[in-house]
């Protein structure tokens, strides 16, 4: 995802953004890479780092009070079962297929462009 496309997922919190552009980074370098060893390296930083990001943001919203974080919560673990199965995918037969890892990417633009926006509308517009 390059920095103009970006902009669109921009929560306005800096923090949040980082990870995210991180996070898309990761996927970006996992669906152009053709080298095994990388490809493992960066499912492996996919899940850890997407692990932890959602940890932070669940428990800053609950922190908040935010009302809707239990359908915020379930569509995480979409995501995490999402690349958990990407991961399972490389590990059979070392490659993922281009429709895997662009899904993915959706499922990660979907929820920062819906839950993730959704939090951003109750912290600034109350
Ligand atoms: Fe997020
Ligand atoms: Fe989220």
């Amino acid at each position: 995802m390059n920095l103009e496309s970006f902009k669109h997922y921009r929560t306005g919190i800096p923090a949040i953004d980082t990870e995210h552009w991180w996070l898309f980074h990761l996927v970006d370098r996992a669906i152009a890479t053709k080298d095994r060893d990388e490809l493992e390296y960066v499912l492996g930083k996919l899940c850890a780092d997407w692990s932890r990001h959602v940890a932070i943001e669940e428990s800053v919203m609950s922190e908040a009070g935010f009302p809707y974080l239990e359908p915020h919560v379930l569509d995480h673990g979409s995501i995490s079962q999402a690349l958990a199965s990407v991961r399972c995918a490389f590990t059979a037969d070392g490659t993922i297929p281009d429709w895997r890892a662009h899904a993915l990417e959706d499922l990660i633009r979907n929820h920062i462009d819906h839950y993730d926006m959704q939090y951003i509308d109750y912290i600034f517009k109350p």
